[in-house]
């Protein structure tokens, strides 16, 4: 459908859906807010949802369900074999992707384990675009490692690159080279990038790293979590695409690859994930992973009924009304703090609006995690969740000391159909606000750190009263009770 025009007025993003079943929201006055981030040791996954305005922590999992999705949940087949709900499932993907052998799993992380477990030797490598924490714990969890070859002008922060979730060719071959193909357990390319600001990769660029990865005989993986946001921006930014329907470019995607898995979470807007082996003796060979880790092989940890909505949302994931909308909003959200003079990520992603915090509060030192810092911050100014993407998101090297990420990113996502226009408006006057009073922000230290996946359930203090301070500027301008 053609974007809908206006009157008088540029036109604005549009939601292509009505809304059927609401939640109420809940703004806590400002010194509650301040209390609650005392309570949740400054980290913005031990929040609690109902002390949440607007919940960007991130699309996983709270993406809104159609009525059709929701429809299709009543005809779920219990059983714990041989489930109908399964191969309905089964026959969907194999309708899309052209893949035929599925090994369904709990969630995206779950596939991430299988295939690390089935694949990764102690010092075996696998060569990513990019990592996403997930994927990247379980490699090493093994004693594998992790070489990321995306270009380097994909980490420039502000840009007008379309796709900078490319991986840099000549960095491959030679990764490839010192490596030896033999130690290279797989090559793994992350449509819509995540940790990098939701950004994509061009067809063209998948087509090139597995024509190098068929030329040395090394596996290719897609994850495909993300892969509606990356099939929007192939249609729309990527020359000879413009032409093709969703469904022809996934298929073009899917077609060079010998796995694909994905989160359901976000592919299928429902909750689960799977992976797709394109050869019958490996998917064989894998096969008994799932019983052992997630459920046995016709639900593999997923309840049936996730299993039916996703079923539907795949189809929905290929409707351009639907997969345009998250971009849209982005690219709206984006446009309108960047002409304020935001540092944000550009050109906008999917999944989310990403904020530049390394230039956002550059004051604040890397060891004292600035994008830990700002989500705060954000959470203290209105109520909005966001997720750190930065430093606290990585893994200490193994001396101990901090491995400083190459992007310190705030994250604030964009569940699909979720959020309104007016929504969106409400958090870009309040980053703007932050933005006005970036001096005030400092930074943060951690009073108890995980080993693994430390920002998950890491707690951390600010290193001075600057909460308190800005809590007070903040009621100065819109009053106790915002
Ligand atoms: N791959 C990508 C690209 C992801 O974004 C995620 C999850 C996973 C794998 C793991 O999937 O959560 O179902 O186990 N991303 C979520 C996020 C957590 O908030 O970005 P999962």
């Amino acid at each position: 459908m053609p974007q809908i025009k206006f009157y008088k007025r540029d036109p604005i993003p549009m939601e292509m859906h009505k809304v059927k079943i609401v939640q109420k929201l809940n703004l806590l006055p400002a010194d509650e807010r301040l209390k609650k981030m005392y309570d949740a040791g400054f980290n913005t996954f031990q929040l609690h949802n109902g002390d949440i305005f607007m919940d960007m922590l991130t699309d996983s999992g709270v993406n809104a369900m159609s009525d059709n999705m929701q429809s299709a949940m009543l005809r779920a087949d219990d059983a714990y074999a041989g489930s109908e709900t399964f191969f309905r499932m089964r026959d969907k993907l194999e309708e899309i992707f052209g893949i035929k052998y599925f090994l369904p799993a709990h969630q995206g992380r779950a596939c991430e384990n299988i295939l690390a477990t089935y694949f990764v030797k102690p010092d075996s490598c696998v060569i990513m675009n990019y990592h996403f924490t997930t994927a990247k714990a379980h490699i090493t969890r093994l004693k594998g490692r992790v070489e990321e070859l995306v270009a380097d002008a994909g980490l420039i922060a502000k840009s007008d690159l379309p796709f900078k979730g490319d991986m840099d060719l000549d960095k491959l071959e030679a990764c490839i080279k010192k490596e030896t193909p033999e130690n290279v357990a797989f090559i793994r390319i992350e449509a819509g990038t995540n940790l990098i600001g939701g950004q994509p990769i061009s067809y063209s660029n998948m087509k090139a790293v597995t024509e190098i990865a068929k030329k040395y005989g090394i596996v290719t993986v897609m994850d495909a979590s993300l892969l509606q946001d990356n099939i929007y921006f192939n249609k729309i930014r990527e020359e000879g695409l413009k032409d093709k329907t969703p469904a022809e470019i996934l298929r073009m995607i899917a077609d060079l690859f010998d796995i694909i898995y994905f989160s359901g979470r976000k592919f299928g807007f429902a909750r689960g994930g799977g992976i797709l082996v394109r050869d019958e003796k490996l998917f064989h060979s894998m096969e008994d992973l799932v019983p052992m880790f997630e459920g046995f092989l016709t639900y593999g940890g997923m309840s049936v009924k996730e299993m039916e909505a996703m079923t539907v949302g795949f189809d929905e994931s290929l409707d351009m009304d639907i997969i345009s909308q998250g971009p849209q909003f982005i690219d709206y959200c984006v446009k309108k703090l960047d002409e304020y003079g935001v540092p944000v990520i550009t050109p906008g992603g999917g999944l989310g609006a990403h904020l530049n915090a390394m230039e956002f509060v550059s004051h604040i030192p890397q060891q004292q995690y600035p994008a830990g810092a700002l989500v705060c911050a954000m959470y203290l100014c209105g109520g909005i969740r966001g997720m750190e993407r930065g430093t606290l998101s990585e893994e200490r090297n193994a001396d101990g000391s901090e491995r400083f990420a190459s992007m310190e990113l705030v994250r604030l996502a964009l569940p699909r159909r979720v959020f309104t226009l007016s929504q969106t408006e409400y958090v870009i006057d309040r980053v703007k606000w932050v933005y006005d009073h970036r001096e005030m922000i400092g930074g943060l230290r951690f009073t108890h750190e995980p080993a693994t996946l430390r920002f998950f359930t890491g707690i951390l203090e600010p290193v001075s009263d600057w909460p308190e301070k800005l809590i007070a500027a903040y009621k100065a301008e819109f009053g106790e009770d915002q």
